[in-house]
């Protein structure tokens, strides 16, 4: 099974993008609507709740993990790859994030100067940054925390011209830095991605880390025959939340069509 995991119910977002390329494995996706929103947490926090999920997940029979959420890639990805997989030598486990594989897009394309917007936590940790210089890219990355875009997409608030104002206004200083290419760092904004694109402009490249994950995923399971072998293809989709969140469906229904039935998780008791 492929675990995606998330702070909530924006992670369904880069699901979506997965199953379309990738339909014939089985899901199971697990939002901490319990906790969420992770994006204003400190990196401890987020570490810990992190931490938890995935070993509930593994606990179900995952053997790959996606940490689908921005801030949760951001500040926890290498600690939990680092302590369920690369200390212990396991083999037939793998977790995953979201960052490299976007910013591996933004370099393929060539970008020497990209823009970043994602939660504050997602922010403050530099993930992108990081990640660009690991990868011995010597583009300029400069990143900006929009808060408010989250609740607003989640209320679906986000086609009303209240909240294209306020992308307006996170935008004009990413405008005003002349970026190649726009990261949407956070699993939300794909739900903006044409207002993103028209405040932008034409020139400017968006790029989706949902999207890119997906694209990316495709590849690995290709490069990666121990694990892909370990993965059920029953097409069997599982839902699960840390809370009786009743938001949890109709935002997935908005992003995914429907979903069945939505399951409790207890992680972290
Ligand atoms: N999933 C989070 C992210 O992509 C956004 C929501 C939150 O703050 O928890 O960063």
């Amino acid at each position: 099974m492929i675990g995606i995991f998330d702070s909530g119910v924006g992670g369904l977002t880069v699901m979506k993008e997965i199953v379309k390329l990738l339909p014939e494995y089985d899901y199971l996706y697990l939002g901490d609507t319990a906790r969420v929103p992770y994006g204003n947490r400190s990196a401890e926090t987020v570490r810990q709740f992190s931490e938890e999920a995935v070993r509930w997940m593994f606990d179900q029979g995952v053997k790959l993990i996606i940490i689908a959420c921005n801030t949760a890639s951001s500040s926890a990805l290498r600690y939990l790859q680092d302590k369920y997989l690369v200390d212990r030598g396991v083999m037939d486990r793998k977790i995953l994030g979201v960052i490299r594989p976007t910013v591996e897009e933004a370099i393929r394309l060539g970008c020497q100067r990209v823009c970043v917007v994602g939660t504050a936590g997602t922010v403050r940790a530099g993930a992108y940054e990081k990640e660009f210089e690991k990868l011995g890219s010597k583009a300029k990355v400069y990143s900006y925390a929009c808060p408010l875009l989250v609740p607003l997409i989640e209320e679906n608030w986000h086609n009303k011209p209240e909240a294209r104002m306020i992308l307006k206004k996170y935008l004009r200083p990413v405008k005003s830095c002349n970026p190649e290419a726009l990261i949407l760092g956070c699993t939300h904004y794909p739900l903006m991605m044409r207002d993103f694109k028209r405040l932008m402009g034409k020139r400017v490249k968006i790029i989706s880390s949902a999207e890119e994950t997906a694209k990316k995923l495709v590849d690995y399971l290709k490069r990666h025959s121990e694990i892909e072998k370990l993965l059920r293809k029953e097409r069997r989709r599982l839902f699960y939340a840390t809370d009786d969140s009743p938001g949890f469906k109709s935002f997935a229904e908005r992003v995914i069509g429907k979903i069945g039935k939505i399951n409790l998780a207890e992680i972290g008791k």
